[in-house]
């Protein structure tokens, strides 16, 4: 997708995307949507109505988007690239404990985070001290503002080393990408649940790849996200959710401090209800197109910080 013009034409999209919930617009939406579908496997991904359709796509898309990639994969000879088109997702790497302690610490010696699963510039206000996050048992998930996460060093070095943008562009099929998130997230036990717990795929965007840091030791009892690998590619039916239940297919992202996955997060997914000590994480969310989410979460208005942070990256 090409650059946007302003802010004020990104405030548009983003106000937009929120019109296509309305009764009938959304049904005008999912004919063009219909007709969208039937034209993917015809017309080029760089195509910019499709780029820009695409973030009121009700998710159908999204799933042919991905299955036709998949046909290009099976001629890939890049392992990794293969491995996170079978099971969406593949370990990338793992950094020294050294440089994994330091990023730690930078985060955990923060005096402030935002006591919500993701900061946005409406929620600025849920600011909280570290210190009542941790000891106030309503407080589940914590994220640091974008700031914080960008001016880490040692996050930095370590995206570097394990060369994601590589490999992001290469499971893109694009060398024009953008970064749609950069969050850092701290989750703990507490006596609330988070929607994020139920299944779901997030609606980045029809064609993206996250990537999860590790700072702290993650598996099946303390806060790994579940996922049924292969499922990035299921034609989107809102309704699988309702009637899943868990079966042994389904895949815990263990890993210990440094651990870097990259994860086709269109696969139906969950978090984990189980966490027994806080955990620490980090995503970087790549895309060959806008996603809902950066209209919806305002991080065009980090427009610069987010390019400026690629270009630091790919370096
Ligand atoms: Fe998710």
């Amino acid at each position: 997708m090409p650059p946007l013009a302003t802010n004020e034409m990104n405030f548009l999209i983003e106000k937009s995307i929120y019109i296509r919930e309305k009764f009938l617009i959304k049904n005008l939406f999912d004919i063009i949507e219909y007709i969208f579908v039937k034209l993917v496997p015809k017309i080029s991904q760089k195509n910019i109505i499709l780029n820009y359709f695409q973030l009121y796509s009700d998710g159908s898309i999204f799933s042919i988007v991905r299955q036709e990639k998949s046909k290009i994969y099976q001629k890939s000879k890049e392992n990794i690239i293969k491995e996170i088109d079978k099971n969406s997702f593949a370990i990338v790497g793992n950094s020294e404990n050294d440089i994994v302690e330091k990023g730690k610490n930078y985060f955990l010696k923060q005096e402030y985070l935002f006591n919500t699963h993701v900061v946005k510039p409406q929620n600025r206000n849920l600011k909280i001290s570290m210190n009542e996050f941790l000891y106030n048992d309503n407080c589940n998930y914590g994220s640091f503002d974008l700031k914080t996460t960008i001016n880490c060093k040692h996050l930095q070095e370590i995206l570097i080393k394990n060369k994601v943008i590589k490999i992001a562009k290469k499971y893109l099929l694009s060398e024009n990408i953008f970064i749609n998130s950069i969050n850092t997230m701290l989750s703990k036990p507490s006596n609330k649940r988070h929607g994020v717990l139920k299944l779901h795929r997030d609606h980045d965007s029809m064609n993206s790849i996250t990537f999860f840091l590790y700072w702290t030791e993650t598996d099946r009892y303390n806060g790994s996200t579940a996922l049924l690998p292969g499922s990035h590619i299921f034609k989107h039916d809102k309704r699988f959710s309702k009637v899943y239940t868990d079966n042994i297919s389904l895949k815990y992202l263990e890993g210990k401090p440094g651990t870097i996955y990259a994860v086709d997060t269109w696969a139906w997914h969950k978090g984990n209800e189980n966490i027994t000590s806080p955990r620490l994480v980090t995503w970087i969310r790549l895309s060959s197109a806008k996603s809902q989410v950066y209209f919806k979460d305002k991080n065009y208005i980090y427009e610069k910080e987010l390019n400026n942070y690629l270009k630091s990256l790919s370096e």
